[in-house]
C-alpha cells in the first residue's frame, strides 16, 4: 500500500492524531419542535418554544473559538479541514415530513464515524439533521478521490415518520424521576421501527466498537452496525442516571489504552464493566465539572467537561475553564492543553463533538482479547 496516498485511517480515540475535521458555527439554527428533539431539550431549557437562526454575535464568537482551536491544532502539525455550511434556515421535507429549519455543522462527530479506512455517515435520528451530511460531502469527495482505499459509506437514510418516536416522550412535563426510570428501563424516545444511530454514540477501541443505546441510537441501529462492521465486535452499553441519554462522549471517555473516565452520575452497569475489567482496563470516575449550569441556549449538560479531545496517549485538549477535569488528567500523567470553547458549546457540544477523526497513526488492535 502506498502510505502517501492513505488519507483516512483511525481505529481508536487516542492514537496520535494527524488529520481532523473541525466544525463551523455559521448559520446554526435552534431547530423547530419535532418529536426527537422535544425529548432531548431539557424541560427547563431556555430553548423551549424558540426556533430560528442564532444571533450573529454568538455565531461570530463561536467561530472565533473554533478557528483558534483549529489554528492551535495546525501549529502542532495536525492537518485541519472544515465543513461547508449550507443554508440551515430553510424548510426541508421528504415525502413523509416537513420541518422548518435544519441545525448546523458545528459537531461533525455526531454525523461521521471513522473506522479504519472508512468514513460512515450515520442515519441520524432527528429530522432537522437529515441533510447535515451534505456539509461534509466536499471533504469526503476529496478524500475519496485522493485515497484509493478510502471507503465512503452512508447508512440507510431513515424515514423518520411518527412511528419512529414514542408518544410518551412528547409531553413537556415528564419530570426527571420518570425520565431516570425510563432510562433505567431502556424505554427511550426512539422506537425500533428502523435502524437509527448518531455517530457520537459510538466509541472506537480497535477491534471493538462500544455503542450507547439511548435516544439517538436504537437496537436496530446497533444491529445494523454489527452487520456492517463484520470484522468488529459491537457492544451495546447504556448508562442509567442520564435523563437525556444522547451521545456517549460526555459519559464514557477513553483517555489511552487501559484507561477510561466515566461520568459518576451515569455509571456503566456492573455486568457491562466485565469486558473492561477482564482485559485489565481501568474505569475511573471523571472529575466534577467546573460549572453548575451549561451556557445559555445549550443542549448539552455540564458534563461537556469530559468531552475532551485526545491528541496522543500523552496529550489531551480540555476546555479552559474545566479546572477539575484538567487537574485529574494532569495527575494521570497527561499533558493538558487548555482550549477556550465554552462559548461554542451551545452550537453542538465540546472538543470531542466539534471534531471528527480523519487520520490517527496506528493499526487495528485487539484491546479486549478476553470476551
Ligand atoms: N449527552 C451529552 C451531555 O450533555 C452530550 O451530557
Amino acid at each position: 500500500m502506498d502510505r502517501n496516498k492513505v488519507i483516512v485511517n483511525s481505529w481508536n480515540e487516542w492514537d496520535p492524531l494527524k488529520h481532523v475535521i473541525v466544525g463551523r458555527a455559521d448559520g446554526t439554527c435552534i431547530p423547530a419542535a419535532e418529536p426527537a428533539l422535544e425529548a432531548k431539550v431539557p424541560e427547563d431549557s431556555d430553548m423551549k418554544g424558540k426556533f430560528g437562526p442564532r444571533t450573529k454575535d454568538t455565531i461570530d464568537k463561536a467561530n472565533q473559538l473554533l478557528n483558534d482551536f483549529s489554528e492551535m491544532l495546525s501549529k502542532r502539525g495536525i492537518k485541519v479541514d472544515r465543513p461547508t455550511p449550507i443554508d440551515f434556515n430553510q424548510n426541508i421535507s421528504t415525502p413523509d415530513w416537513k420541518v422548518e429549519t435544519m441545525f448546523g455543522c458545528m459537531p461533525p462527530r455526531d454525523v461521521l464515524l471513522t473506522v479504519g479506512n472508512e468514513i460512515l455517515e450515520a442515519t441520524m435520528s432527528y429530522r432537522c439533521r437529515w441533510f447535515e451530511y451534505l456539509c461534509y460531502r466536499p471533504l469526503l469527495k476529496e478524500y475519496y478521490n485522493l485515497d484509493p482505499n478510502m471507503r465512503h459509506e452512508s447508512a440507510p437514510k431513515p424515514r423518520l415518520t411518527d412511528a419512529d418516536y414514542r408518544e410518551d416522550y412528547l409531553s413537556d412535563k415528564i419530570g426527571i424521576e420518570k425520565r431516570l426510570k425510563w432510562t433505567e428501563d431502556k424505554f427511550f424516545v426512539t422506537t425500533e421501527e428502523e435502524p437509527l444511530f448518531d455517530a457520537a454514540d459510538i466509541l472506537r477501541f480497535g477491534k471493538d466498537l462500544i455503542v450507547q443505546h439511548g435516544f439517538t441510537t436504537n437496537l436496530k441501529g446497533i444491529d445494523w452496525l454489527r452487520r456492517h462492521f463484520k470484522d468488529h465486535r459491537i457492544h451495546a452499553v447504556n448508562f442509567p442516571g442520564d435523563p437525556y441519554p444522547i451521545h456517549i462522549d460526555a459519559t464514557f471517555t477513553p483517555i489511552k489504552e487501559g484507561l477510561i473516565i466515566n461520568n459518576p452520575q451515569r455509571k456503566l452497569p456492573k455486568d457491562q464493566r466485565k469486558l473492561f475489567e477482564k482485559n485489565g482496563w481501568e474505569i475511573i470516575d471523571a472529575a466534577q465539572p467546573a460549572h453548575n449550569e451549561p451556557p445559555a441556549l445549550c443542549y448539552s449538560s455540564v458534563w461537556l467537561s469530559m468531552n475532551v479531545l485526545v491528541l496522543d496517549p500523552k496529550t489531551v485538549c480540555v476546555e479552559k475553564s474545566e479546572k477539575y477535569q484538567a487537574e485529574q488528567l494532569d495527575k494521570l500523567g497527561m499533558e493538558v492543553i487548555p482550549v477556550d470553547l465554552r462559548d461554542a458549546y451551545a452550537f453542538g457540544g465540546g472538543l470531542h463533538c466539534c471534531t471528527a477523526d480523519v487520520y490517527r497513526e496506528g493499526e487495528i488492535k485487539d484491546y479486549f482479547p478476553k470476551q
